[in-house]
């Protein structure tokens, strides 16, 4: 039998999600009462690759877990992909005698941590903390359940402007290649057209569509567009739009807005379940996995799998989405 974990160091990386404090507090507040040392990695990788470590206590994490952001702070670190940097990064944990890994992001960092394990046997556990909830492996994302709120929110306040001025709106949301935040918000803000990664409605038919809504008496319209690879894809969906119809929108980027505030309850309640998760696991001493959430049950999910599958937007939601803009 292993030696019982006596060290965890936990981090948070990539963008920041709504609900990554309530993971850091759940690990903090599950590792320290059954006798083990959580130390917060500051910055991510690059924290790791210098050091900054600090042993986190009970009240370290008081009234962090309805506070947006991340207090470890986080970042992108493009040098990790190097397996030389990464042998600083185990020297120093192994030098501060850290014993396992709790990474709170997406699958990039993700990457990262399993290479830890595959070249330094430091045990890692993931928990998927991203607002744009494209990690296999698990039904919701920390950050997820927030961003679209915040989306919508937005959105409802446009629609308001939109329907006083009988105006055409194209609203661009988060989530880089892929739709999860752009379908929902279609879905429940009522959007007559959404442009998303894995199924590109065609200009035609939207321009027919609004078409045909004018032709009902319709004055407004709302249509969403996923970023993409190419964030500011909206001001060129707009202009094909015009092109092929003559129809002027406005365009309004979301951007950063979706990453921040307060996170809802959905987000800290999973966010709190698999902070708890991700301890008890190492515990157990599990490795290079991530803890998910299906169906309201925590399940184990290997790291590759998560770095190396895709999660799809169910053609389901996209018909529906299509089917109730008519
Ligand atoms: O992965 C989260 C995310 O917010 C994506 O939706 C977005 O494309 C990207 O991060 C933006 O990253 P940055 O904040 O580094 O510009």
């Amino acid at each position: 039998m292993a030696n019982p974990i006596e060290k965890i160091g936990v981090y948070t990386s990539g963008g920041d999600a709504p609900g990554m404090n309530a993971a850091i507090r759940a690990v903090v507040r599950t590792g320290i009462p059954s006798g083990v040392e959580i130390v917060g990695i500051r910055q991510g990788y690059a924290g790791m690759l210098t050091s900054q470590f600090e042993t986190l206590q009970m009240n370290s994490v008081a009234n962090t877990i309805q506070r947006g952001g991340t207090i470890l702070k986080s970042g992108r670190t493009p040098e990790f992909v190097k397996p030389e940097v990464r042998i600083q990064a185990a020297a120093n944990l192994k030098k501060a005698g850290i014993g396992g890994l709790i990474c709170i992001g997406g699958d990039g960092s993700f990457r990262g941590g399993h290479a830890l394990w595959e070249e330094h046997k430091i045990p890692i556990i993931g928990i998927p903390g991203t607002i744009d909830n494209d990690i296999y492996g698990t039904d919701s994302t920390i950050g997820y359940d927030t961003a679209v709120n915040t989306a919508l929110d937005s959105i409802d306040r446009i629609r308001d402007t939109a329907a006083s001025h009988d105006r055409l709106f194209i609203v661009e949301v988060m989530g880089r290649d892929s739709g999860f935040i752009a379908i929902d918000v279609a879905l429940a803000g009522g959007a007559e057209e959404v442009f998303i990664p894995e199924n590109l409605a065609s200009i035609e038919r939207t321009v027919e569509h609004i078409k045909k809504g004018v032709a009902r008496g319709k004055t407004s319209s709302i249509l969403i567009a996923a970023e993409g690879q190419n964030p500011g894809r909206a001001y060129d969906l707009a202009e094909q739009i015009r092109r092929k119809s003559g129809f002027e929108s406005k365009v309004c980027v979301l951007g950063h807005i979706q990453r921040g505030g307060s996170p809802t309850a959905s987000d800290r309640i999973l966010a709190s379940r698999m902070g708890f998760g991700a301890v008890r696991a190492l515990q157990a001493s599990l490795s290079d996995i991530m803890i998910g959430m299906v169906g309201g049950k925590i399940v184990h999910v290997p790291l590759l799998d998560c770095i190396n599958k895709k999660k799809r937007v169910p053609s389901e939601l996209i018909e529906l989405a299509q089917l109730l803009s008519t």
